[in-house]
């Protein structure tokens, strides 16, 4: 049995967690600086690792205690080391490598974006093979797991992520940070088709969001009304700009290969628009972590230590860019 406690620094969420063989979430503590933030209109790196390391400790100790596990019951730390902010992966890294010293644990790291895809085997019984569309503020990928440590990636983005592109649009449309809750809400109140976006048409399984921004501030710049009164249209129409590519994609991955789960993973599989695009399907499964294991936590640091994490040592370092999940097809 696995009783691990997961950390998780790589951008603006303080969070940590104790999950038992990688599924039953024990308890998931998760600090968020949106407020530090707001001011700036998004992540100031500097200040996001000042606020990690003020609260760090006493996520830590609120996750043993919800949890009601004491050091002696854990077998091991675990913690994200990238891609994320350097700085504030620093914080998560020195943290775990301090506790795993000085309780005589084992260190385990593991990839964030991985840890993303493993937040499907909290509280559900997922097992691979499945193709997995991982699409949160830095990465879109679209993935194919055969076994749990074994992926191969099937397409990606070309240049931004489908969160960037979420974020970015809420700043062009006035709408506030963070950005992909704020285009989601205002999506509800407005017409889809009342803007024809371009979907990013690229080959295979690649997908660009750049030239649907582009776009979307073509469209602002032209208005000749107040924005806020189209900025729901304007909202839903990328919202379903990006959605329906994002759906297309992963569907004709999962045919080709043959698997039968789909499963999503990453802040945008929060969305409420593409969740219920993929929860009608019904010739495959498909499996969504419930909203709070979508954003950064470090529940899904713990489940992914069990299922596909590396032993580790106090000589870890912490990297900031996407290692390719798996080979490149
Ligand atoms: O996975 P995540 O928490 O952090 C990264 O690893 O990047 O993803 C954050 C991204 C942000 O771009 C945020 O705007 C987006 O997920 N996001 C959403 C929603 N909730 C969060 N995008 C669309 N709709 C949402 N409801
Ligand atoms: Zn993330």
């Amino acid at each position: 049995m696995s009783v691990i406690l997961g950390i998780e620094t790589s951008c603006d969420e303080t969070a940590a967690a104790v999950v038992e063989d990688g599924r039953k979430v024990l308890s998931s503590c998760v600090f968020s600086q949106i407020d530090v933030h707001q001011a700036f209109g998004g992540v100031v790196p500097e200040v996001a690792a000042r606020c990690h390391l003020e609260s760090m400790n006493a996520v830590v100790d609120e996750a043993l205690e919800r949890a009601g596990v004491g050091r002696r019951q854990l077998t091991a730390i675990a913690c994200a080391n990238g891609p994320g902010l350097v700085g504030t992966l620093l914080v998560g890294l020195s943290c775990a490598k301090a506790l795993s010293w000085s309780w005589s644990l084992p260190l385990i790291t593991v990839d964030h974006l991985q840890s993303h895809v493993c937040a499907n085997y909290i509280d559900s019984d997922l097992e691979p093979p499945f193709v997995c569309l991982l699409v949160s503020g830095g990465h879109t990928q679209l993935m194919h797991f055969s076994d749990y440590s074994a992926s191969t990636l099937l397409g990606e983005t070309l240049d931004d992520a489908a969160g960037e592109a979420f974020d970015k649009v809420a700043r062009l449309l006035e709408l506030g940070y963070p950005g992909g809750p704020a285009v989601d809400r205002a999506a509800r109140g407005g017409d889809p088709q009342a803007y024809r976006f371009p979907e990013g048409v690229v080959d295979g399984y690649d997908f660009s969001f750049s030239g649907l921004k582009t776009a979307v501030l073509r469209t602002v710049e032209k208005l000749e009304e107040p924005l806020a009164g189209r900025a729901c249209d304007l909202a839903a129409s990328f919202q379903d700009a990006v959605n329906r590519v994002l759906f297309k994609k992963t569907l004709a991955a999962a045919r080709e290969t043959g698997v039968k789960q789909v499963v999503l993973a990453g802040g945008v599989a929060a969305n409420s628009n593409l969740r219920e695009r993929f929860a009608e399907l019904t010739e495959i499964d498909v499996f969504m972590p419930s909203l709070k294991y979508c954003t950064d936590n470090a529940a899904m640091v713990a489940s992914a230590a069990h299922f596909m994490g590396n032993a580790a040592d106090l000589s870890a370092t912490v990297y900031s860019r996407g290692k390719k999940s798996g080979s490149r097809r």
